[in-house]
């Protein structure tokens, strides 16, 4: 079933209709789809988890924003906003989450620090987040077409215990970059070192 939701916390300066068109014009059509999907998820782990509804509606569809944009737009956001300049030895794994953040703010006019939070956090998660990050953070993981190894298990962790989701895709990521042989960006360790302890 689809929710559909009537804003009216004025968190995004429109209806949510309105939002999913920025989000479709920002978006190839299979990651337009994967945010709807990422948004249904979201909104059923907050109505489970006592999180804010329309929030989980908002940073399950802006959390990829900027996914489709190029490197340089990237680039031209750490250098207007004075972020880390750490960050321009990452690409756009990690770019599209904390910078998207400042592109959501300035583009969509966005300006709740926790929903701007989920969408920094959903790619490393981060040592402190609060239950709507939580929320985004598995949403993105779990969504319905997400098919890997393990993904049944962290669906049914999730539906147990949010918090212990969390700590299983921080262990799941970890690993599977390490595996890989991919670059681990430091807030990823320090997000496994944060959670794991609830996991075991
Ligand atoms: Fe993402
Ligand atoms: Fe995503």
């Amino acid at each position: 079933m689809v929710t559909e939701l009537n804003y009216q916390e004025h968190i995004f300066p429109g209806t949510r209709e309105q939002l999913v068109a920025k989000l479709e014009q920002a978006l190839k059509p299979h990651r337009f789809r994967h945010v709807l999907r990422v948004e249904q998820t979201a909104i059923q782990l907050a109505t489970a988890n006592q999180v804010d509804v329309e929030k989980a509606s908002i940073a399950g569809l802006v959390h990829d924003y900027a996914k489709q944009r190029p490197d340089e737009d990237f680039i031209a956001a750490i250098q207007r906003y004075h972020l880390d300049p750490m960050l321009l030895d990452y690409g756009n794994a990690i770019w599209h989450g904390v910078v998207g953040a400042e592109l959501i703010k300035h583009e969509l006019q966005i300006f709740d620090e926790d929903v701007l939070n989920a969408v920094r956090h959903h790619t490393t998660g981060a040592v402190y987040m609060s239950p709507l990050e939580q929320v985004i953070y598995m949403a993105d993981y779990i969504e319905p077409k997400r098919d890997f190894p393990g993904v049944d298990e962290a669906r049914k962790v999730t539906a147990a215990d949010l918090a212990k989701g969390v700590a299983f895709q921080a262990k799941q990521t970890l690993q599977y970059l390490v595996t890989n042989g991919k670059p681990v960006y430091p807030k990823s360790i320090d997000t496994y070192n944060a959670w794991i302890s609830r996991w075991l």
